[in-house]
């Protein structure tokens, strides 16, 4: 068959690695992809949002299945063109997407269909959004409505950094269009945990836990980035065998039905970003999508073909699929480059990826280049993703920095402490 990619970042890399194992894939062409991505990937040069374009490409090329990996071309209903002219697509559509795209859309639908999720009250008025801040006290949670790639959400300590957060979005340009309607919650306490699931619009097929690291520094410190490393199984969520059944009945079908009863049933993967608070887990955010860096590591411990699944997706099938998973841990390490991420730097010379990866990890690019000269040069914020198998978190966790530590670039910035917090779980 002839797969399509759609996505240029390190969970794109971590599907066309995976994508490439099937049999059944003949020839996959990925759009625009990256210059990391294995040399079999035929790269396709159009962009994400082009989604008329992708559209009139995949027909012309008659492409068999297509994988949308990140959210705008999702938001901007890719999918809804793709169907209407017949073809195979893997994602939800514009309607669906809303799940992510908003996140009032999204408070709203848990509210009404009982999902747990923090307290909170959505406004474009500043001065009903600072009444509310009184009321709900602090620590509370600022958030732009819209996509922000995962930046628009601003955690405030004081008073006074929440009544500014509500002004910046609200009456600033900070997050542009995205920010003029605000979320304020309850500020939630305890592990955070990404589940993502395979869901058709009625079943839902979850996948191995996963947790990301949200902040730029060692401990949780500095500002929120796309995230800077993720490992799979989450401990925190494994130790205790009550959590998989009631996220599963409570949350996941809870969301897909609800979904479907509002006539947006969900297609692709949903994310579920949840924290594990001392009064059970609640939804942190949803994606309508693969997360990035959760991607890497989950793909590495799945021993099923991707495409199988993907298809059993499309066809509306699930209820009849399994998936087989690794044993094995997975740790993935973002190396980022300097400025990230506020901003980006690029050009730098990247050595010793190929030494990385006679360790046996694989490394994921994201925002890399080759240039002429044959070097590999930094192009964006996150530049790597170097993932690696062990018989525990512990073993992945070594592997993945022995890895890490063959590979330089100028301003490199990397977490040391990538899956430390699953050891206190796992050493009990
Ligand atoms: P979101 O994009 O909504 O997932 O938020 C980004 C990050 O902010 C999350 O991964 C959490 O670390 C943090 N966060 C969001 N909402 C809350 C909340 N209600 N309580 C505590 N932390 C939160
Ligand atoms: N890792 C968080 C996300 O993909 O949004």
């Amino acid at each position: 068959m002839k797969v399509l990619v759609i996505g240029s970042g390190g969970r794109e890399h971590a599907l066309v690695w995976k994508l490439l194992q099937s049999p059944k894939v003949d020839t996959l062409f990925v759009a625009p992809g990256n210059d990391g991505m294995d040399e079999r990937a035929v790269r396709v040069p159009l962009n994400v949002t082009q989604v008329e374009e992708l559209t009139a490409w995949a027909q012309a090329h008659a492409i068999d299945l297509t994988v949308v990996g990140p959210e705008a071309p999702l938001a901007l209903g890719l999918v809804d063109k793709f169907q209407a002219v017949g073809l195979k697509v893997f994602g939800p559509t514009k309607a669906a997407a809303e799940l992510e795209g908003s996140k009032t859309f999204a408070k709203t639908l848990m509210h009404k269909h009982g999902i747990p999720t923090a307290a909170y009250g959505t406004f474009t008025e500043p001065a009903l959004a600072k009444a509310y801040v009184h009321e709900l006290g602090v620590p509370c949670v600022v958030k732009a409505d819209g996509l922000a790639a995962g930046k628009g959400v601003v955690i405030c300590h004081t008073l006074s950094d929440a009544l500014t957060a509500i002004d910046e979005m609200l009456l600033g340009s900070a997050f542009g269009e995205a920010g003029h309607r605000v979320v304020i919650e309850e500020f939630l306490e305890g592990e955070e945990v990404s589940i993502l699931a395979f869901c058709d619009g009625k079943t839902v097929l979850p996948m191995v836990s996963a947790q990301d690291h949200k902040r730029i520094f060692d401990n949780d410190q500095g500002p929120n980035t796309g995230g800077m490393g993720a490992y799979s199984p989450a401990p925190a969520y494994t130790v205790d065998a009550s959590l998989a059944p009631f996220v599963e009945s409570e949350i996941l079908q809870k969301t897909v039905k609800a979904m479907a009863y509002e006539g947006r049933p969900f297609t692709g993967v949903l994310y579920a970003g949840l924290m594990l608070t001392a009064s059970g887990p609640k939804v942190l955010e949803y994606n309508a999508r693969f997360g990035d860096p959760e991607t890497q590591p989950v793909l590495m411990r799945m021993d099923s073909d991707l495409v199988d699944v993907i298809e059993m997706v499309v066809e509306g099938s699930l209820d009849k699929a399994t998936v087989r998973w690794k044993d094995e841990a997975a740790v993935c390490v973002v190396m980022a480059s300097k400025g990230y991420p506020e901003s980006s730097s690029s050009g730098d010379v990247i050595v010793g990826i190929d030494k990385a990866e006679q360790t046996g990890a694989v490394v994921f690019h994201s925002g890399t280049r080759k240039r002429d000269d044959g070097a590999w040069v930094t192009a964006g914020g996150r530049v790597l993703g170097v993932t690696a198998l062990g018989t525990s978190i512990e073993g992945a966790i070594a592997n993945a920095y022995r890895a890490v530590d063959e590979i330089t670039f100028p301003g490199a910035q990397v977490r040391r402490d990538i899956g430390q917090k699953a050891l206190k779980y796992e050493n009990r």
